[in-house]
């Protein structure tokens, strides 16, 4: 198939690229910068220049490349701001589906996240409602999922992965990423609240299986939602950090995802099916 992955710089494109092209895909890579070229070449795809902000621009790669799928994987959270990561959800997702539908795209696979539910008892099903009435700023990030997944929705077909709390390298928790240094610096406390992990491998996986899933949306997460007071001192081990501060609660929303659909529906396992050994081996 010819495979448009927008995206192809980031953590999930980087690691999903050989995997489409050992398959006998032809991918086309966009990037925004001519500097990024080479390294899409080196993967064995071919790079297009546009950024996601330029709807001309996104149109005419399309036009160009005539794609039967498009990959969405852009994400703006290399610079740390939600209202950043919601406008390109928002603006670039719409620029994204308008031009593969003009360009006669019959299907698009997009990165969501598995955390946007309403609050509830246990791990969220893709049956339950996304988190409407959050207050800010969890607003800010709902509002820019659901904007994504209502657009991506009037795809042909589609595929929203609900992706969990990406883990493994070149990630936020990888042991020289972002949360890493965080923890280093005792800024992160252990407490009640509930995350599914995914390492970045599943994720990237999961976006090349779902080319042969049906329309909808799926929670693409491990198999076991940990608290803070149990995932984060095992964390801390692994990374050689001081133990962390232990606090009571969490936060709205902070109830984990179920990926029972994935698995019964879909036929979908983990390769890492626990973050505790993912951690062990993989950061
Ligand atoms: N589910 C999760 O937990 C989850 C999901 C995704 C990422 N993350 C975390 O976020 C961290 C940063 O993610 P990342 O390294 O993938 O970087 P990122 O800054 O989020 O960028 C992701 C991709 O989107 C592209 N992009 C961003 N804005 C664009 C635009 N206007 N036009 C075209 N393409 C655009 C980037 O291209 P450029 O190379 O040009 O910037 C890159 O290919 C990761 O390390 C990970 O820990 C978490």
């Amino acid at each position: 198939m010819k495979i448009f992955l927008a995206g192809a710089t980031g953590v999930i494109g980087r690691s999903l690229i050989p995997l489409l092209v050992q398959e006998g895909h032809k991918v086309f890579g966009m990037i925004r910068d001519e500097s990024q070229a080479r390294a899409i070449i080196k993967m064995g795809a071919k790079p297009v220049i546009a950024d996601a902000f330029d709807r001309d621009a996104v149109f005419t790669a399309l036009q160009e490349s005539q794609p039967d799928v498009v990959i969405h994987q852009i994400t703006s959270l290399s610079g740390g701001s939600s209202v950043d990561n919601a406008k390109i959800r928002i603006e670039g997702t719409e620029n994204l589906v308008d031009a593969a539908k003009s360009a006669g795209v019959k299907q698009m696979i997009a990165q969501s996240i598995s955390w946007a539910y309403e609050p509830g008892e246990g791990p969220a099903t893709e049956e339950e409602m996304l988190d409407i009435t959050a207050p800010y700023p969890r607003k800010t990030t709902i509002e820019g999922i659901m904007k994504l997944e209502e657009k991506v929705s009037q795809m042909p077909e589609f595929v929203i992965l609900r992706y969990g709390t990406l883990y493994g390298p070149g990630t936020w928790y990888a042991k020289d990423g972002i949360f890493a240094d965080q923890v280093r610096r005792q800024e992160i406390a252990a407490t009640d609240g509930v995350v599914s992990f995914l390492h970045v491998d599943d994720a990237a996986r999961a976006s090349l299986l779902a080319l042969e899933w049906p329309s909808g949306s799926v929670n693409i997460v491990d198999d076991h939602p940990a608290s803070g007071n149990v995932w984060l001192p095992v964390y801390v081990s692994t990374i050689g950090a001081p133990h962390p501060s232990i606090q009571t609660g969490s936060n709205r929303g902070e109830r984990g995802a179920s990926n029972t659909k994935a698995r019964k529906e879909y036929g979908w396992e983990p390769i890492h099916s626990s973050w505790s050994n993912g951690f062990e081996h993989n950061l």
